[in-house]
C-alpha cells in the first residue's frame, strides 16, 4: 500500500513536473523541424544597408542572467519558465564577446563601454580614450582620443540618441560622447587640480560640446534623490554649463523622442505617438513596482542589483529591459533595422543544485546540501554581501524569506559589493548584416559590424556595390537613428 502511494505520488509530481504536450516525441520533433525551417531561411542573407542601428545594453546582464530572466518572465505568466522565450531569444544571431579590458581580466563598465562604442579596447576606468591613457593621468590622454559609432553617425548628418536608466554621465553611456582618463570625473567638481591644469574637461562639459546635438532620454534614472555609483555628487558643477547640464537627469524627465521620424516611417501601422524616449522602457504594473520599490536600489538596475546581491532586482529588471526590446522591435523592421543586444561584462551570478522543472527561480534546490545538512537557494553568488554565517555556522535560509525583494543570495565569499565576473556576453542581432555577429568576437567588434552595416564610420567600399547603391543613397536615408538603451549602471 505505501509503494503504491509513493508510486502515485511520484506520478502526479512528475504529470505537474512535464507539461502533457512535452510527453509526446512529436512535439519537440515539430518544434525542432519549425526551427530548421526558420534557420534556413536564414541562407538568404539580409545585405540591406541599416537605416536604424539600436545597440540595447544591459549593463551586467551576463549568460546566467539572461537565463534567469528568462525564467522569471515565463514565471511571471504563470507558466514554468525554461521554454519561455525573452525577446532576445528571437533574434536569429547570436555571437559571445570577450569582454576583458586591456589591463583587466575582468572588466569595468568604463573600458567595455570604450571597446562596445568606439571600437578599441582600453584600459577599466577609462573612457573614450585608447589603451595608451593611464587611469587618472590627464597627462596621457592627449591623443588618446578615440571616437564612437555616435560620432560616426553624427559625421554622416544621421540623427542619434541615448536612452538611459542611468545618470547619462555614468561610465555607461559616457563613452559615446566623451574622452576622459577616469569614468569620475563628472564634473570639474569632482576633478583633481592637476587634471583641470592639464586641460582635461569633465564628462558633463563634454556631453554639451563633443556631440552637441545628441537626443538625450533620460527619464529611466533612479528615482530623485537616489543616486547610485560611487559619487554621491555626481554633476555638481563648480562652473556653470548650458541648460543641459545633467545633474539632474536622475528623475523622471519629460518625454524626449529619439529619432522618432525614420523609426516610425520603417514599418506601417504602429501607433503614431508612441515614443522611444522613456516610453520605450514599459512601466511596471503597480504590485510590482511596489514589491521592487520597497529598499535600496529601488527601481534596481541589473548591474546595481547583482552588486548588492539581490538577485530579484537584477532579474525584474533584466525583464523590463527585454519588454523594451519587443516594443522596439514591434515598432521597427527587420529589413532596415539592426538591433543588437548586449551587455557590458557578466556577474558572479548563479543558479543551479539541480532544481525540478518550473521550479521557482527564487526558490531552494530540492536538496539539502550533503556536508552541512542546510537547505539552499538555487541562485547564488560567487561573492558578495549575502555571504552570512551565524552561529559560525552557514545560515540555514528555510528561516528567512528568500523570495523578498531585498533578499541578498548567499555568497562564498563576503564583499561588501559583488563583483563582475569575467566570462564573456551574449550579443543577439537582428536585421541588416545581423549574420556578421556569429562567433566568438572582441567586443571591440561590435560597432564596426553595426557601422558596416549602416555604412557608416571607415569602412565603406561595399556601400556602392551593386544592389546597396539605391539603398544608400543619402536621399533616400536621410536619417540614421543610433538609438542606445543603456540600462543598469554602476
Ligand atoms: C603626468 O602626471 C602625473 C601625475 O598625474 C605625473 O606623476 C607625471 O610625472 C606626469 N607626466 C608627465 C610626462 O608630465
Ligand atoms: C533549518 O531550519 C529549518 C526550519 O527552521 C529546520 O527545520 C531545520 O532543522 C534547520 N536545519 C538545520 C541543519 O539547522
Ligand atoms: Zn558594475
Amino acid at each position: 500500500m505505501k509503494a503504491f502511494l509513493l508510486t502515485l505520488l511520484a506520478q502526479l509530481c512528475s504529470a505537474s513536473l512535464v507539461p502533457e504536450k512535452e510527453k509526446d516525441p512529436e512535439y519537440w520533433r515539430q518544434q525542432a523541424q519549425e526551427t530548421l525551417r526558420d534557420a534556413l531561411r536564414l541562407q538568404r542573407l539580409n545585405q540591406n544597408v541599416a537605416k536604424n542601428l539600436i545597440l540595447f545594453l544591459g549593463d551586467g546582464m551576463g549568460v546566467s542572467t539572461v537565463t534567469a530572466a528568462r525564467i522569471l518572465k515565463g514565471q511571471l505568466q504563470n507558466r514554468k519558465g525554461e521554454e519561455s522565450l525573452l525577446e532576445m531569444d528571437k533574434f536569429p544571431y547570436v555571437a559571445l564577446a570577450k569582454t576583458y579590458n586591456t589591463n583587466a581580466q575582468v572588466p569595468d563598465s568604463a573600458g567595455t563601454a570604450t571597446a562596445y562604442l568606439c571600437g578599441v579596447k582600453a584600459n577599466e576606468g577609462t573612457v573614450g580614450v585608447s589603451a595608451g591613457v593611464t587611469r587618472d593621468r590627464c597627462n596621457t590622454t592627449k591623443g588618446q582620443e578615440v571616437t564612437s559609432i555616435l560620432r560616426w553617425a553624427k559625421d554622416e548628418g544621421k540623427a542619434v540618441g541615448i536612452v538611459t536608466t542611468t545618470r547619462v554621465t555614468h561610465a555607461t553611456p559616457s563613452a559615446a560622447y566623451a574622452h576622459s582618463a577616469n569614468r569620475d570625473w563628472y564634473s570639474d567638481g569632482e576633478m583633481p587640480p592637476d587634471a583641470l591644469e592639464g586641460g582635461c574637461k569633465d564628462i558633463a562639459r563634454q556631453l554639451v560640446e563633443n556631440i552637441p546635438d545628441i537626443e538625450v532620454g533620460t527619464g529611466l534614472g533612479p528615482p530623485r534623490g537616489k543616486r547610485c555609483g560611487p559619487s554621491t555628487t555626481a554633476g555638481r558643477r563648480a562652473g556653470t554649463l548650458g541648460s543641459r547640464d545633467p545633474q539632474e537627469d536622475t528623475g523622471p524627465a519629460s518625454p524626449v523622442a529619439v529619432g522618432l521620424g525614420p523609426l516610425r516611417s520603417t514599418k506601417a501601422g504602429p501607433p503614431a505617438d508612441v515614443g522611444l524616449g522613456p516610453s520605450v522602457r514599459p512601466q511596471l504594473p503597480p504590485a510590482r513596482r511596489t514589491q521592487l520599490g520597497a529598499g535600496p536600489g529601488a527601481g534596481g538596475r541589473i548591474d546595481h542589483g547583482h552588486h548588492e546581491g539581490k538577485a530579484k532586482q537584477a532579474l525584474h529588471e533584466a525583464v523590463e529591459l527585454d519588454r523594451a526590446i519587443g516594443l522596439a522591435v514591434r515598432l521597427t523592421s527587420p529589413q532596415d533595422t539592426l538591433s543588437v543586444v548586449t551587455a557590458d561584462h557578466s556577474h558572479v551570478f548563479t543558479f543551479g543544485g539541480y532544481t525540478p522543472r518550473g521550479n521557482p527561480i527564487f526558490g531552494l534546490a530540492p536538496m539539502q546540501s550533503d556536508v552541512d545538512r542546510k537547505p539552499f537557494t538555487s541562485i547564488l553568488y560567487g561573492n558578495g554581501p549575502g555571504y552570512k554565517i551565524v552561529g559560525g555556522e552557514r545560515e540555514n535560509v528555510s528561516a528567512v524569506d528568500f523570495a523578498h525583494a531585498n533578499y541578498q543570495a548567499q555568497s562564498a565569499v563576503p564583499l561588501r559589493q559583488e563583483t563582475h565576473g569575467g566570462e564573456d556576453v551574449a550579443v543577439f542581432a537582428h536585421g541588416p548584416m545581423a549574420h556578421l555577429l556569429h562567433g566568438v568576437h572582441e567586443q571591440n567588434y561590435i560597432p564596426h559590424a553595426m557601422a558596416y552595416a549602416a555604412c557608416i564610420g571607415p569602412n565603406r567600399a561595399h556601400c556602392n556595390a551593386a544592389g546597396r547603391a539605391a539603398a544608400a543613397s543619402p536621399l533616400l536615408l536621410p536619417f540614421l537613428t543610433l538609438l542606445l538603451l543603456l540600462l543598469l549602471l554602476c
